[in-house]
């Protein structure tokens, strides 16, 4: 007898562009995939992000399965980025024609995608959606607002994101708070992380941490920090003043590295208390992460991560869009003044730093709950339930 096989009858797009987007994708997919009957998932990367350090550790590690399309646009200014995502996606959304387009995150793929999809009428979904930091200068800003509003399906990670939807003229109907992707992926790998011991061995290090020092962990990328040369400095030397008492890794996103070797400040960093790093593959972020004093960063997704690992985070930013971390979490909002930091900083030491806990449905449960939602969407038409 011959049998032949029916092609799931709903398909979803997902795509993903820079390494932020990496670790949310991670368990949607593996969520989606698991849904019966069968949703047919394929993935789109825009290659946003590009670089083997950037990409490779963390499809790898993640177990995320391989870019069905490939878009390979690389960097350029917002505009031409943007436009190039747009460009190349177009096509390849004909091809595939999915029931939905599903976007994470705020990255300028995230809205190129979302664009192209809404002017067809094919529905977007967009996971983290909500969050605000309420300063239209930061470019993730723009392509949250912007992206939210032509989403049909809006997944938030804490319940601020829906107030500031509902303000912004988002139906309720169509917000659904889930919790958080990216603490899903964390949880599923704490046991994998790969220990600072080995990474700063491997690094020629050994020594770095002798006797079990605790340690601090430096990250920065924002424009807003990097791409002013006495900001940038300012940061640096406040680095250089904790690293005399708190050694600290740093790993090195290669727009700082780029602007750090412009401004001429390569030297200011040449201290035996700070180790500088090639950007760091997911396990080994989550080692480093881990086991750190404390954590000073202008990323987003690390003021979520300290606080679900309980570590407590400074964040080198005047606001935040995620005030879950400040209000229930580790995470501290210092901005770039070096004396508040400081301050902070020293308050920290002595104090032991904010115990935090864990927000609501932060529980490694938020991609499976993210699909339902969606399975349910798709078999009432997409519309909301
Ligand atoms: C982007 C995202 C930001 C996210 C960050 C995480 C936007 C608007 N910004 O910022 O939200 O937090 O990623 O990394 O989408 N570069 C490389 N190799 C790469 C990628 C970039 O060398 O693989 C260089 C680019 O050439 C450019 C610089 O790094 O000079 C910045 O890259 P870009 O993608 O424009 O923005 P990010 O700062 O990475």
């Amino acid at each position: 007898m011959i049998t032949t096989s029916t092609p799931a009858p709903f398909s979803i797009l997902c795509v993903v562009g820079a390494r932020p987007n990496f670790m949310k994708m991670a368990p949607i997919m593996a969520a989606l995939s698991a849904i019966e009957p069968k949703i047919d998932v394929r993935l789109v990367h825009t290659g946003q992000h590009y670089d083997v350090a950037m990409n490779h550790q963390y499809f790898e590690a993640l177990g995320i399965p391989s870019p069905d399309i490939n878009l390979e646009v690389g960097s350029g200014s917002h505009a031409i980025q943007t436009a190039d995502v747009m460009r190349r996606f177009e096509p390849a959304l004909d091809e595939v024609a999915p029931t939905a387009v599903l976007v994470v995150g705020d990255v300028n793929s995230t809205i190129a995608c979302a664009l192209v999809a809404t002017k067809k009428g094919i529905p977007v979904i967009h996971v983290e959606a909500g969050l605000r930091s309420f300063d239209r200068a930061m470019p993730e800003e723009i392509n949250r607002v912007l992206t939210d509003q032509m989403s049909d399906l809006l997944f938030t990670t804490e319940e601020s994101g829906r107030a500031n939807l509902l303000r912004e003229g988002v139906a309720d109907s169509r917000i659904h708070f889930v919790g958080n992707v990216m603490i899903d992926t964390l949880r599923r790998n704490l046991e994998r992380a790969v220990p600072t011991a080995t990474i700063v061995a491997d690094a020629g290090r050994p020594d770095f941490l002798s006797g079990g020092r605790p340690y601090a962990i430096l990250t920065l990328h924002r424009p807003s920090n990097v791409d002013d040369r006495e900001t940038l400095k300012a940061l640096l030397e406040t680095a250089v003043r904790i690293s005399a008492r708190t050694p600290v890794i740093f790993p090195l996103h290669p727009r700082t590295r780029a602007t750090i070797e412009k401004f001429g400040l390569d030297g200011l960093l040449d201290t035996p208390d700070i180790l500088l790093l090639p950007p760091m593959g997911y396990l080994e972020m989550l080692g480093l992460m881990k086991d750190a004093r404390v954590v000073l960063t202008d990323s987003g997704g690390i003021q979520e991560e300290t606080t679900a690992l309980g570590v407590p985070c400074i964040t080198l930013r005047n606001n935040t869009e995620r005030p879950i971390t400040v209000d229930e979490g580790t995470n501290t909002v210092a901005g770039q003044d070096p004396a508040k930091i400081m301050a902070i900083y020293e308050e920290l030491l002595q104090g032991g730093g904010k115990a935090g806990r864990v927000p609501q449905f932060w529980d490694g449960k938020a991609a499976v709950r993210i699909a339902d939602t969606i399975h349910a969407w798709m078999q009432n038409g997409c519309t909301t339930i």
